[in-house]
Order: structure tokens, then sequence, then C-alpha cells
């Protein structure tokens, strides 16, 4: 067991002795249903997430404060330390995503490593970042040095499904550029930031990263509400990032830099390789159960197709093994939100309802933690199905006679993050990349949709996301443009 007792801000490991949370995992030690307790952490309050507020904001003292005017190289060597120090904790945090978050032992050593790649490749970044000079107007006379400067105070709240690397795409290009953090672990995924702590605290100056424990309307009011808060950093859903802006009483004026919800469509023409194509939306549909926001979480097949894609697909769905996130092997592990299979179920009913049938022989709800994946289809408009992001084990599969049918709903989204395009004839396939990329950022050409390689832009249109991330563009997101204009070079 974990009992987290301390939180950081000030630079100091601030014990704790008030409330504390019990946190589960919904991965049951024995036979019949039973979470398993894995530790405890501080239930915060109001005082003492103004008093985080209050240390980051000394910290950055109005751009005046040690951390925004550190020498880049001082800086670097901070982050350097940091991430010396985080590596040396891969075992446990390991352990920690797997038994929180129920993530595999390979994705949840690839969460790790990633974000260790992140964080060096940051600061690659940040050495290269804006710092030329260069002639703005020809023959102006005058030298424009361009600097990138802060921010200011930024709140930071990640997502469950990547607590710890989409958490850091946000925290790490976030404090490199001069920004004080204040810092609040997902809900779910809380307990593996604890070894980090300090890392945190023996690396960086008193105040440029505060870490708190509670609950998120508890903390994260009083802090909004304050308007000393510069950039909200939000991966979740839009109504959580909604409710913290209408909080902020300066109004739109305030920066913000969000990952949200999408719908992922893969498209599946009529020659496209089906082997492939299959394989592809197994990987894009299912990994992590669907936990993820670049999820494929609805499938157009053309027609003339449908019926042989959804048998092999089916029969792959089927063969995928189900277990603890230990196992040699396992594919699709326990969900860690209690009320997800329920929910998965309650779309699957609502589709059956409605005329469509499903396709996999497993499909449904076995246990109290796990749906197995349904595919269902023809999935049509009206269904919950077509219409919710699932973020999780069933899959809609749309048939289409018509490429307007895809584009049209995908207009009609409220999201706009990324597609999938199957197919091999060129001719058919140019015209329509130059529709599709006006619609989402990104166009996956016979592969399914991820956020990396971490270069990448990673954004959206629409609901889909404000701001860019990327290990460059996230430096640009969580900066401002500057320059000091001088006669001499
Ligand atoms: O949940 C959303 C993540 O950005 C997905 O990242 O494509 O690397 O799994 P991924």
């Amino acid at each position: 067991l974990l009992h987290q007792k301390t939180y950081l801000v000030d630079g100091e490991l601030k014990q704790w002795e008030g409330d504390t949370a019990e946190v589960y995992s919904t991965i049951s030690s024995t036979e019949n249903y039973k979470p398993t307790l894995l530790g405890t952490i501080p239930q915060l309050g109001e005082k003492e997430a103004l008093d985080a507020l209050n240390s980051a904001c000394s910290a950055y003292d109005k751009g005046k404060g040690l951390w925004p005017t550190m020498k880049v190289i001082d800086r670097i060597a901070c982050m350097e330390k940091f991430v010396e120090q985080m590596k040396t904790k891969r075992e446990e945090v390991v352990k920690l995503l797997m038994w929180e978050i129920g993530k595999n032992l390979p994705d949840s050593e690839k969460e790790f490593d990633r974000t260790v790649d992140y964080i060096y490749d940051t600061i690659e970044a940040y050495k290269q970042i804006d710092r030329n000079s260069a002639k703005f107007e020809k023959n102006s006379g005058v030298y424009a040095h361009i600097r990138r400067g802060p921010l200011g105070v930024v709140l930071c709240l990640g997502p469950y499904n990547y607590p710890l690397n989409e958490t850091f795409t946000l925290l790490i290009p976030a404090l490199i550029m001069g920004n004080p953090v204040i810092f609040k672990p997902a809900k779910i995924g809380v307990l593996l930031i604890s070894p980090l702590l300090e890392a945190f605290q023996n690396s960086f100056p008193k105040g440029a990263v505060n870490i708190v424990y509670g609950r998120g309307r508890v903390l994260a009011t009083p802090i909004m509400q304050s308007g000393k808060i510069d950039v909200l950093a939000l991966i979740g859903n839009s109504k959580s990032a909604n409710a913290l802006q209408a909080q902020h009483p300066k109004g739109n004026r305030l920066r913000m830099v969000l990952g949200l919800e999408a719908k992922n469509p893969a498209i599946v023409l009529p020659h496209a390789d089906l082997d492939l194509a299959v394989e592809e939306c197994i990987a894009g549909t299912l990994s992590f159960n669907g936990q993820r926001c670049t999820a494929l979480k609805v499938l157009y097949v053309h027609e003339s197709i449908v019926d042989e894609f959804n048998k092999r697909f089916s029969e792959k769905v089927d063969a995928l093994k189900f277990g603890n996130p230990w196992e040699t092997g396992v594919k699709l592990t326990p969900l860690p939100e209690v009320e997800k299979p329920g929910y998965i179920q309650e779309l699957i009913d609502d589709a059956l309802e409605k005329g469509a049938k499903k396709q996999n022989e497993k499909g449904g709800k076995t246990s109290e933690n796990f749906i197995f994946p349904a595919v269902l289809y023809p999935v049509t408009k009206d269904m919950r199905v077509f219409k919710e992001e699932q973020f999780g084990p069933v899959i809609p599969v749309v048939p289409f006679k018509n490429i307007d049918t895809p584009l049209d709903d995908m207009a009609e989204s409220n999201y706009g993050q990324q597609v999938s395009l199957f197919g091999k004839d060129i001719d058919t396939l140019s015209p329509l990349i130059d529709t599709l990329v006006n619609l989402v950022c990104r166009v996956n050409l016979n592969s399914s949709c991820q956020r990396g390689p971490d270069v990448y832009p990673f954004t959206g249109r629409k609901d889909s996301a404000y701001g860019t991330l990327s290990v460059h563009d996230a430096l640009r997101s969580f900066s401002i443009r500057t320059f000091v204009a001088s006669k001499d070079n």
C-alpha cells in the first residue's frame, strides 16, 4: 500500500495530517470481484490550493522571478537533473500504471520510456527555439534578437488514460519555458506521481512546480476564481475545460492549451488492402481498450466489402486475449472506471434495439470491471454509439455507398482530430485527402490514428483541441515570442 502523506508547495514536501481518500484498482485479486485497495492520497482543501497558487505566483513574480528569468543553461540543468532522477523510478511507476489504470505491461513501459524521451527531446528543442537574430526588414539596419518568454502561472490537469505521458506533454514544456506550474494529478492514475515527487522537489527551484492532491472542484475552483492563472493546460473533456474557463473572472483573457474529445473515423474504400485495414482498425479501435482520444471510434466501410470486413474484423476481435496487465500477450484489460462497462453495455443495447446486429460472438458485458468489445453493424445516425465518444471497447461499423456519407458526417461532427483512410488508388485518394485535411488535422493513410511520433503536431479542429502540442509546438504554445531590437547584430 502506498500512503501519500505529502504534497509539494513552495519547494517543500509538506506533511498532510487531514482527510485522505482511498485509491482503488478495478483489478480484482480475488475470484469474486473486489476492487483492490492501492493506497491513500491527501484531500487538500481551499487553503492548500491557494497556498500552491501563491507559491507559483511568487516564483513567477509577474515575470521578475527566479524561474522565468533563469538562464537557459540553468533551466536545462534543472530539467536534466529531474529526468535523470525520474529514470530511477521506472519500475515503481510502471507497476502503478498497470494497477491504477489497467494498462498492459508493454504499453505501461512504453508510456514511461516515451515520457523520458519526450523530456530529452524537449530539452533539445528548447536549446534551438527561436534563439536567432534576424533583420525583419531588409536594409532597416535594425536586428531583432529573438527570445521566447514565458506566459505566467499554469494550471495543469491531465487525463487518466495517459496520466504520466500526456500530463507531462503539458507540464514539461510549460515548465522549461519558464512558467511555474500547479499540477493536480488525474483522479485515476494519481499514485504513480508519488515516486516522482522528490525528483521534482530536488530539481526545480522553490515554487516552480507545485503538486496538489484532492478533488478537482475543491482545488481548481479557488485557483481559477482568483484570476491569477495565466494558462489553463488541460487534457480531458470539454465539459471540464468549459467549467474551468467560466470560473476565470477575466473571461476570454485566459490562454488555454487543451486536448479534448474526438470521434476519429476510419474510411475503408472498395479497393483497400482488406487485411491491412482490418489489422490497423484492430489496433486503432482497441489499443488500451479504446480508451484513447486518438482511437478509431467509428468505421465507415464501403458496402461492397463490408460483409467480408466484418467477418475478418470480428474474428480478430474475438481472438484478443483478456487478462491482467502484467500477463503475457494480453491486449484487453480491466477498465479503470467502474461505471464504464455499464455505459458501454447501454450503448450496445441501444444500437441493438435500433436495428444493429452484434457481429462477434464474445461482445458484451462479461464482469464487473470488463466488457468484451462488441462489433456493431449496421450503425445508423440515431444510435448513441454513433454520436457519443465511447472511449471504450465498442466498435460501430457504418456502411457507405457514396463517399459523401462519411465526409458529410465528419463536416457536421463537433470533433475534428484525425481520420484513417484505407485505399490504394491514388486518383481517388488524392482529391479525398485534399478535403479531409480541411475536416481534421491529421490524415493517416492506410494506418490507424495516433498522436506520435511526438515531434508531429498534435491538435484538432472544433471541440477536439485548442492550441497545438508536440515536442516543438508545445514550447511555442507555452511561450510568447519577444525580441530585442538593436542596431548591432
Ligand atoms: O488519449 C489521447 C492520446 O493523445 C492518445 O495518444 O495515440 O499515442 O495513444 P496515442
